[in-house]
């Protein structure tokens, strides 16, 4: 797919599906003060918007060399998206912004099976890059840090991956399902108002952004790898081979638990009934999704380290993520993941244009 602007009323990273190449970096400010802080972020818009930008990257302060030349002399245009997130901790006296907070943001609830891991969760602003291509998103990385240093410094960072159509459809997670399937119409502008975009009931400058919850959530692979086909289809209540509900159709159909009442055929504890029961109730409950899978080597025991880098757009955390991710609780799939870290954050509106930069309705 083609890669979105970097200029606009949102974000352009947050409605396009994920790409293959992707990494979330989380950062703790070490700025003090309100100037120190706009000027952090006034160096984050245009570090980006130039990489975003490709040619040839500006010498910034830091240095005399002119990049790290990691995309050679000419950085391809148009090869990379941002998303640019704050947590609850820049909300607080040391810049004067607690009044500005958006309403719901705090650090990450711990939930039922949670195994928290402090070093994996939090942070005071979350970066995800994307792009069809790894170097692209390591280059812009390594130009922020680089044009940041002083400023900010990396908390936890984890590199993730979306895998091509196997066959078609969906990209598969590592549990071996498509994923990303259900969810809000990114074309609709009146379903993106109601489920994703901030805006009544939030402060003014938040208009146009969206939280943004991060969950590091470990797969046991091992385990899950040892379990029937049929069962784990129970698990999901989804065809594992084509994507389809169990209740018949493609990956596309909606499932239809009217003609289902009992669960015969998709569990009533099942991961995607559980999730959105599709009642006229939980339809205020549904948001945007954007997921995408990890490696992270091997653990101290010699099983392997892998996962999901969930990603939740929705503009109330509690009517949404909250309420979705407590239904969840007690489902069957807990017993094959385990969440060990991740953060709440708010994503920024777009930036608007040349003049524009990250967070300027705020400062
Ligand atoms: C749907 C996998 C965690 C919420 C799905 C589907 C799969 C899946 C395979 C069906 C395909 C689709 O519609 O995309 C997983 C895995 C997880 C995980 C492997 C953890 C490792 C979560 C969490 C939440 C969540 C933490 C929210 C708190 C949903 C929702 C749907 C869904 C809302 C769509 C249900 C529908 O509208 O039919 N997930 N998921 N998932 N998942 Fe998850």
């Amino acid at each position: 797919r083609a890669i979105a602007g970097f200029h606009g009323a949102h974000q352009g990273g947050v409605l396009g599906s994920p790409l293959p190449a992707a990494t979330f970096t989380a950062f703790d400010l070490t700025v003090t003060g309100r100037s120190e802080l706009s000027a952090l972020l006034h160096t984050l818009t245009d570090t980006l918007r130039a990489q975003t930008a490709g040619g040839i990257p500006a010498p910034v302060g830091v240095t005399t060399t002119a990049g790290t030349g990691i995309l050679g002399p000419d950085a391809p245009g148009n090869a990379l998206e941002s998303i640019v997130g704050l947590g609850s901790g820049v909300f607080t006296g040391r810049f004067g912004l607690q009044g500005a907070k958006p309403r719901r943001l705090r650090p990450m609830d711990t939930f039922a099976n949670d195994q928290l891991d402090p070093a994996w969760c939090g942070g005071d602003l979350l970066l995800t890059l994307q792009s069809h291509e790894r170097d692209v998103v390591l280059s812009a990385l390594r130009e922020v840090c680089r044009a940041t240093r002083g400023a900010m410094q990396i908390r936890w960072k984890q590199d993730a991956f979306t895998a091509p159509p196997r066959p078609s459809g969906a990209p598969r997670n590592l549990l071996g399902f498509k994923d990303g399937i259900a969810g809000p119409d990114t074309t609709d502008d009146a379903q993106l108002r109601k489920l994703v975009w901030s805006g009544a009931g939030e402060p003014a400058w938040a208009a146009g952004g969206s939280y943004y919850v991060v969950r590091r959530i470990r797969m046991l692979v091992e385990f899950w790898d040892r379990v029937s086909t049929s069962e784990q289809e129970r698990i999901f209540g989804r065809r594992k081979d084509s994507g389809a509900p169990l209740t018949g159709g493609t990956e596309t159909t909606a499932p239809d638990y009217t003609d289902d009442p009992k669960g015969d055929a998709i569990p009533l504890d099942s991961h995607i009934r559980s999730a959105n029961p599709r009642t006229p109730q939980s339809a205020d409950s549904q948001f945007l999704r954007r997921s995408y899978s990890y490696d992270a080597g091997v653990d101290s025991v010699g099983n392997l380290d892998m996962g999901l880098m969930f990603g939740a757009f929705n503009n109330d955390l509690d009517r949404q993520f909250v309420t979705v991710q407590k239904r969840l609780a007690d489902e069957p799939l807990a017993d094959y993941i385990t969440p060990v870290g991740g953060g709440y954050f708010f994503a920024l509106p777009g930036v608007r244009n040349a003049r524009d930069f990250y967070g300027s309705a705020l400062l």
